[in-house]
């Protein structure tokens, strides 16, 4: 897959290659900009990684003159197009891959971001469908991966700063595992809601993602998954339902 993110050199080739998932991308990014809108102060600095060619980004950055956006993405192919496609004094579109320290930004942020952007972080919920045998158990596979996404993003952070993620999790023990991986790092727990998908003619069946947001504080120990559904359950008003499983 990072093959052909790499291999995307015009606008129209970067569009096609999103609209295979079109409705996930519309309704994660949608529900991920209303939670960033929701706290944003002049002022601010915000980096979005996995950021695609930063269409997020820019939508905001347009919104909000006096906030300063900052899209990443480990295409070099990806950042060039959308640097190129969306220009504003406030947005900065930029090649990061997020698990080196090259490219990393030498500042911090208030507000990061990050939908759907990461490689699939457990096998049993490849958008492929096939296993990856280097990781027999997914929990172990979203440690590993997701631990890369919240030590780069702890890197350019300070206390207090927000992570907002819409991330391919389908199950309880999935969830705890990037809880317990953020939590690791500092990363505490502090909103949580849910992205349905409904089915449509692209899709077969209904998609739920979760979408969290974390506040960097002191690294803490791992807590059990029933105590992860508790909070949850706490942090989103009862809205979202781990327990039930989710596609
Ligand atoms: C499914 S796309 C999602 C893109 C966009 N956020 C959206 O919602 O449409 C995943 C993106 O994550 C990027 N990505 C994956 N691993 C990355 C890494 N280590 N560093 C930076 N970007 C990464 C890919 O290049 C790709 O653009």
């Amino acid at each position: 897959m990072k093959g052909v993110y790499k291999r995307i050199q015009t606008l129209e080739m970067a569009l096609s290659l999103v609209s295979v998932e079109h409705e996930v991308s519309v309704a994660t990014n949608a529900a991920a900009a209303q939670r960033i809108e929701a706290q944003l102060r002049a002022g601010d600095r915000v980096l979005e990684v996995g950021a695609y060619i930063g269409a997020l980004s820019a939508c905001l950055a347009a919104a909000h003159p006096e906030v300063h956006f900052l899209a990443t993405d480990q295409a070099p192919a990806l950042a060039a197009v959308g640097a190129a496609a969306f220009r504003a004094p406030n947005l900065e579109i930029a090649r990061w891959d997020y698990t080196l320290k090259t490219g990393c930004p030498k500042r911090s942020f208030d507000l990061i971001c990050c939908v759907l952007g990461t490689p699939t972080l457990a096998e049993s919920h490849c958008i492929c469908r096939f296993p990856v045998p280097h990781w027999s158990d997914p929990r172990e596979s979203v440690a590993e991966r997701s631990g890369a996404l919240f030590d780069a993003t702890r890197s350019v952070a300070h206390p207090g700063t927000r992570f907002v993620a819409a991330l391919r999790l389908g199950t309880l023990e999935l969830v705890a595992a990037a809880v317990n991986t953020a939590r690791g790092r500092g990363w505490m727990l502090s909103w949580a809601d849910q992205v349905v998908v409904p089915a449509s003619a692209s899709m077969d069946t209904d998609q739920t993602f979760p979408l969290l947001e974390w506040t960097l504080g002191e690294p803490a120990s791992p807590i059990s998954e029933t105590d992860v559904a508790s909070q949850v359950d706490e942090l989103s008003g009862g809205r979202v339902d781990l327990v039930a499983g989710w596609r």
